[in-house]
């Protein structure tokens, strides 16, 4: 991508791309193309999560929970004029996914109104996948069935844990017995489904990571995700840290409850397709995920909402109300925006392909022509070696094949324990 923008430049006020990106998007028009929608509501924040997300009581005026779908449809009809302005060539969407926040805690007529909209201004590909995150207090029968009527194909439920205690310290506030109704509710409407886990939370025992894992497997999921809990500067969970009241997060213990969990998702039929995220088949992993893995191209509709495409990389205005004002006149909400830079690119690709079940090609990594202009040493198969005696990487997949003549970095279950580190070994 030639010339770089400085970090964060702002975004005109039409939200017309840079030459470059205009320039770039025809060849890009067979890659995927994919949309996310951002609905920032929860009933209760949970003390740990510090996703952009507003309860009834931290709205406050400008924005509401009735007018945010209209305000989202302003949005995609102007990502509409946008790429059309750009000349960019007509790309249907081959995923859509409602994340939060809880959109579930919006009428199931309001995400179906928004992604019937997003059909007649984009087209979806055929077998389009569909996704909406939901709470699982939020999916009842009926609300399924709307959903699924609408052209959702997938639901994917924030379970995070069966054990009462551990859902007290993450302060959930579902009631875990909800977690199988939603799911049969799915299943009962033909929606796949994914169950959202987190592992290590202060107190939690490995004990008690089984009975959750025990407790997903039961429902037969199509999809499990497995998070480590992160905790994150400025939530409530980091300040009752801090101050002594719960024990911190130990590194150890979460190596523990991966291998448990690798163990257990494994011998139930759940392959590994990226470290935190385990399928039942190729064809039920999240295409829409790994579309952000493999430098696709989405557009993010929604306040905080992030966007990239041909190298661009956007993001809107955080707070629902300052993203409803700038939608009422027409404005685009885009906030900052950066083009980037051959560093980011090469590193981007390193560490997210690295993740993923097909690892690290290290001919096309090598050929990166942002590889070869920032200078650095290629990957040598000495360094693969290096990898394989080390037990981080898998040593068949590292040798020369006719798919990929300078072999492929493919973590072992070791090397997924120590991913970061692998990527820093691998980066220039
Ligand atoms: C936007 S939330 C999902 C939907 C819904 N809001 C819910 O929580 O049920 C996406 C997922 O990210 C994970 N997550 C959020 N914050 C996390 C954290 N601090 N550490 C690890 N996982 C986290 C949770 O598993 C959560 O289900
Ligand atoms: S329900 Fe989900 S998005 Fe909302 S605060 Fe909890 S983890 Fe965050």
């Amino acid at each position: 991508m030639p010339g770089t923008l400085p970090l964060g430049d702002p975004v005109p006020a039409d939200g017309s791309f840079p030459s470059a990106v205009r320039e770039a998007l025809d060849a890009r028009a067979d890659k995927p193309f994919g949309l996310y929608v951002h609905i920032p509501f929860c009933s209760v924040r949970c003390g740990y999560c510090d996703f952009n997300t507003y309860t009834a009581e931290d709205l406050g005026p400008g924005a509401s929970r009735a007018s945010y779908p209209d305000t989202l449809i302003a949005e995609l009809e102007l990502a509409a004029r946008v790429l059309e302005a750009a000349g960019a060539p007509q790309r249907r969407l081959s995923t859509v996914f409602f994340g939060g926040g809880t959109p579930t805690l919006l009428p199931a007529e309001d995400l179906a109104r928004i992604l019937t909209r997003a059909r007649e201004l984009f087209g979806f590909v055929p077998g389009a996948e569909i996704t909406t995150e939901a709470n699982p207090d939020t999916v009842s029968p009926e609300t399924a069935q709307i959903l699924a009527d609408a052209g959702f194909t997938r639901l994917s439920l924030g379970m995070q844990s069966a054990v009462p205690k551990v859902l007290q310290v993450l302060d959930r506030t579902h009631n875990p017995s909800n977690v199988p109704k939603a799911h049969a509710a799915a299943r009962a409407a033909g929606l796949e489904t994914s169950l959202d886990l987190i592992y290590g939370t202060p107190g939690e025992s490995l004990e008690d990571w089984r009975v959750s894992l025990e407790a997903a497997l039961s429902c037969a999921p199509d999809h499990v995700s497995a998070y480590s809990l992160i905790v994150e500067e400025g939530t409530a969970m980091a300040a009752k840290i801090r101050r002594g009241e719960l024990p911190d997060i130990d590194p150890d213990d979460q190596a523990d409850k991966y291998l448990l969990a690798d163990e257990m998702l494994s011998a139930a039929g759940y392959d590994w397709y990226e470290v935190s995220n385990f399928a039942t088949a190729e064809t039920t992993r999240s295409r829409h995920n790994l579309n952000y893995w493999l430098d696709s191209d989405w557009w993010g509709a929604g306040p905080g909402a992030h966007s990239h495409l041909a190298g661009l990389r956007w993001w809107n205005v955080k707070h629902p109300a300052a993203y409803a004002q700038r939608l009422a006149t027409g404005t685009s909400p885009g906030h900052g925006r950066e083009l980037l830079d051959d560093e980011a690119v090469v590193l981007e690709h390193l560490m997210l392909r690295l993740r993923i079940r097909e690892g690290l090609d290290v001919a096309e990594y090598n050929g990166l022509p942002q590889r070869a202009r920032r200078g650095g040493e290629p990957i040598t198969a000495k360094v693969l070696n290096q990898l394989v005696s080390d037990g981080l990487i898998e040593e068949q997949a590292a040798h020369a094949s006719s798919s990929a003549p300078e072999g492929r970095a493919v973590l072992t279950l070791k090397g997924r324990l120590l991913a970061d580190a692998v990527t820093r070994r691998l980066a220039p």
